[in-house]
């Protein structure tokens, strides 16, 4: 028998754990992913047996996933236990001593232990002050390849004061290698085809700058609004904060960074740092112009939301990345609630061509010259469109756009695309940082998002309303000023 690999989910009476992460695990282990024998402890408050654990999970199974889930099922247990209390975590570390063991000696020591903190952000830095008092976070000498590692779920902190401080709570008992900040867009394929589809192919670098692009759009559109109890979390952070400070943030650097000086998560994350290091701040002065927050019509009356709530589930951006290659070139962010259509897109909108031959509009030059565009579409209809002009067959001279797409389903297959947290879970497992965020990151996108809640605090510019279903203010249009192009309706 090989050493085995335990994952604790602490929280796990949270529905990520039944929808996102058990769902991952399995999968990952159907697909022989794993390269030990994992036992998974998944520790609450609540009371119930593993086996009525085991139940609960079964009904999320696929039937595909039916054969492997039977034998990963056993190795799946429940511990009653607060982790927030010294008793709490002693009875944790008796469970898992426990649980290895059966397994024999000299494969025990060498085992990998990964924490997963499903917990209530309050809880990050006290549980894991009290896990390290334990002695559940180091290796003792002697282990081997043995490891202990934390992953730690959004949001990670609310603004950069609370962000630096849980930082330097982590990095007193922890190593940075040995903490995973989650953002689950950075599990995407398609977030990670950003970096294949630019420093991969030799054809769209050179384009990618302030001397060929006009604008870079990035909008992720949702048409949920407040389901179940999600009003209580949410009207205190907004969608500034629960959407654009990680992932539209993750977004741009990916589109913006240099070329790393190779495929290590620290090069990678050296660049991504930065790019948001290089962010304009958006000044009470700017936050006006730059900014438009929105609410949608009925928000107030969601379950869990305080009556009269001026949070904002609609946010645009005009912002600038103050570097040599972006000079001057907006980064156009929108994110909203409750909007017409579900997408996520980057859009690259290219200059101009510098000479119109066609002598600008004329009655037969029906459809006006616009700029190319490369739209990478990150979900749904995963793929990416290049558009262009072609000339109209026929007499005359007319333009008509045109495009040349690739779609990630004719590659994979419907629904072959693996799950975010599938890809994440097995990286942290493999001590794979590159899909997490590192903590001078996490804090250069709270100083950004910082800037502009100052801002409104200080100039308190409107909150427009907007109708459920709809593309959100118009207002936001306005953040397009001077550039050619409006904001994306999606595929
Ligand atoms: C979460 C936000 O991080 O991302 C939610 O807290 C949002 O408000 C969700 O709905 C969107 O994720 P996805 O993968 O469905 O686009």
């Amino acid at each position: 028998m090989s050493r085995p690999i335990q994952i604790v989910i602490l929280g796990a009476s949270g529905d990520l754990t039944s929808r996102k992460l058990v769902p991952a695990l399995l999968r990952n282990f159907a697909e022989g992913s794993f390269p030990h024998p994992v036992q998974v402890v998944g520790v609450s408050r609540t009371d119930k047996t593993s086996e009525a654990w085991r139940t609960e999970l079964s009904e999320w199974v696929a039937p595909s996933l039916r054969d492997a889930w039977e034998q990963l099922a056993p190795s799946l247990h429940w511990l009653r236990a607060d982790a927030a209390t010294p008793e709490g975590i002693t009875t944790l570390r008796r469970a898992l001593g426990e649980l290895i063991e059966g397994v024999p000696e000299g494969c025990r020591e060498r085992s990998g232990r990964l924490f997963y903190l499903a917990l209530a952000p309050a809880l990050f830095g006290p549980v894991v002050a009290a896990l390290a008092a334990a002695g559940l976070l180091t290796c003792e000498p002697g282990d081997g390849d043995g490891w202990r590692r934390v992953v730690i779920e959004k949001p990670f902190g609310t603004d950069l004061p609370s962000a630096t401080a849980l930082n330097r709570a982590l990095l007193t008992h922890l190593r940075e290698d040995q903490i995973f900040r989650i953002d689950h867009y950075l599990g995407k394929e398609t977030v990670q085809n950003i970096l294949t589809l630019r420093f991969q192919n030799a054809i769209f670098e050179p384009l990618w700058n302030r001397k060929h692009i006009e604008s870079v759009e990035i909008s992720v559109c949702e048409t949920v609004a407040m389901e179940g109890r999600r009003g209580a979390y949410y009207d205190t952070a907004g969608a500034l904060r629960d959407m654009v400070q990680n992932h539209l943030l993750q977004i741009l650097a990916l589109t913006a960074m240099e070329p790393p000086g190779s495929l290590h998560a620290d090069a990678i994350r050296n660049e991504k740092v930065k790019v948001l290091q290089s962010l304009r701040p958006l000044t009470p002065q700017r936050v006006g112009h730059d900014v438009v927050r929105g609410q949608y019509d009925g928000y107030g009356s969601a379950f869990g939301v305080a009556p009269g709530s001026t949070t904002e589930t609609f946010v645009g951006i005009r912002a600038l990345v103050d570097n040599w290659r972006w000079s001057g070139v907006p980064f156009l962010l929108r994110t909203g609630k409750a909007m017409r259509s579900r997408f996520t897109e980057v859009v690259l909108r290219f200059r101009t061509p510098p000479i119109d031959l066609l002598n600008g509009p004329t009655p037969e030059n029906v459809c006006p010259l616009r700029p190319n565009d490369l739209r990478l579409q990150i979900q749904p209809n995963e793929g990416l469109k290049l558009g262009f002009l072609v000339k109209q067959p026929g007499p005359g001279l007319v333009m008509r756009h045109a495009e040349l797409g690739f779609d990630y389903h004719q590659l994979v297959g419907e629904g072959a695309t693996p799950d975010a947290y599938q890809r994440l879970l097995l990286d942290a497992l493999q001590g794979q940082a590159t899909l997490f965020i590192r903590g001078d990151e996490v804090e250069a996108a709270w100083g950004f998002v910082d800037g502009i809640r100052e801002g409104w605090a200080q100039a308190d510019p409107p909150l427009h309303g907007y109708a459920a279903g709809s593309d959100g203010p118009e207002a936001a249009g306005e953040l397009f000023r001077g550039c050619e192009g409006t904001w994306s309706r999606g595929p």
